[in-house]
């Protein structure tokens, strides 16, 4: 057996009311026990427990806040080469538009399949800097069969939650025949990628897939054993949110241009809204309303979605500050979105919370409380980052 006792702990967020206080679950001076990689004991104020005592190793974290490991539930890591002029031209007047993924496509597929593996790998290591302990990946910069295959491949040496997107935006090459290419996603290419994904997703916008192009490549994958996850009204309102609340998708994404009746339909509903404001940032849109969503009752997460065109960056402390800065989101609101909201998009139960037989993914903060992730933005505040009880970095300036 192997077990960490993180003792010492200012404040701790378990994300469980039944444990502490408020929506959090928060606990004063507590300790942590993790035990072949599950939480076995959460403790307030205690006296040492046989549990701790018997810990074969120990970290002391002198009052700093310890919360769940961030759970980013919408990347898009695996891809070659970068669009920093598009950027450049965007911050100078130019539109995000979404046929900027082809540029993405082609460097990618002249990528050797090394080559992207040691990219990804490199970009999973910034997000366990970055605090995050469980993250989804999506293909989608392909538009082929062998090449989605190699993406979902790649992915699925990272994470079990994969998620097939060959439906992110049309090839040249099918232009003016997008039902054929609507075919292809639903026949070979799913088959190709099946095996190696959980999930199957669509980019349903103008510009990329209409509603029906959009249910069918949705209803193959349910077809083919998958979960469904959708991008939604990301630069305009259309049927996308309507589609996979109607779909029972666990996740519609982005959401950032939304009708009264998207947000009552997420909010009756069992889908997830999935807010993604690094992109709304890094694009120029308007930022999602949270506010209107949680108050209507709908469940949200923040993920970074880390790609090269609409959002590059790994920070889940970033899209935390824009939450609860432009989004009307209360600190506590954007932590529980950032870490048990992105479980529930992923549909981990066991995931985003510290309670008994929950994984033992922890970041340890340098900082007395989660308001500093905001208060200090901009400023790396993770001191350590734990994946299933073993410390998967550390920074040795904030030294434990
Ligand atoms: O979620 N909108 C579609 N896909 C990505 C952007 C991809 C890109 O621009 O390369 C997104 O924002």
């Amino acid at each position: 057996m192997s077990s960490l006792l993180i003792d010492n702990i200012g404040l701790l967020v378990t994300n469980e009311p039944a444990l502490g206080d408020g929506m959090l679950g928060v606990l004063r001076d507590a300790a942590l026990v993790i035990e072949n990689g599950l939480v076995a004991e959460v403790r307030s104020r205690g006296r040492r427990s046989a549990r701790s005592a018997a810990a074969d190793r120990g970290i002391d974290t002198g009052g700093r806040c310890v919360i769940p490991g961030f759970v980013d539930s919408h990347t898009h890591l695996v891809f070659a080469g970068d669009r920093a002029e598009e950027f450049a031209a965007r911050m100078a007047g130019e539109p995000y538009a979404a046929g900027g993924i082809r540029a993405t496509v082609a460097s990618t597929q002249a990528a050797a399949t090394e080559e992207l593996r040691r990219l990804t790998e490199l970009r999973r290591r910034e997000a366990l800097r970055a605090g995050i302990t469980h993250l989804e990946i999506k293909s989608g910069y392909a538009l082929e069969v062998e090449g989605e295959r190699r993406l979902c491949q790649v992915g699925s040496e990272l994470t079990e939650d994969v998620t097939f997107l060959g439906a992110h935006l049309l090839p040249t090459e099918y232009e003016h025949r997008a039902d054929e290419y609507v075919e292809l996603v639903c026949g070979a290419m799913l088959e190709a990628c099946a095996p190696h994904v959980r999930w199957t997703d669509v980019f349903c916008e103008r510009g990329a897939f209409d509603g029906d192009q959009s249910r069918a490549v949705l209803e193959a994958g349910r077809e083919a054993g998958l979960g469904l996850r959708v991008h939604a009204n990301q630069l305009s309102r259309g049927p996308g949110v309507q589609l996979a609340v109607e779909l029972g998708a666990a996740s519609a994404d982005h959401c950032t241009h939304l009708a009264k009746t998207d947000v009552s339909a997420l909010a009756g509903s069992g889908t997830v809204a999935t807010l993604l404001p690094a992109s709304d940032f890094s694009t120029r849109q308007p930022y999602p309303d949270a506010r209107t969503l949680l108050d209507a009752g709908a469940t949200v997460a923040l993920a970074t979605n880390c790609n090269p065109g609409s959002s590059y960056t790994t920070s889940m402390s970033f899209c935390i500050a824009l939450a609860v800065r432009e989004m009307g989101m209360s600190l506590e609101e954007a932590l529980m979105a950032a870490t048990r909201g992105g479980a529930r998009a992923l549909r981990e139960d066991d995931r985003g919370r510290l309670a008994p037989g929950a994984r033992g993914d922890a970041v340890i903060l340098g900082a007395p409380s989660y308001a500093h992730l905001v208060y200090r933005p901009g400023v790396p505040l993770i001191a350590a980052t734990i994946l299933g009880g073993e410390v998967a970095f550390t920074d040795a300036e904030l030294g434990l």
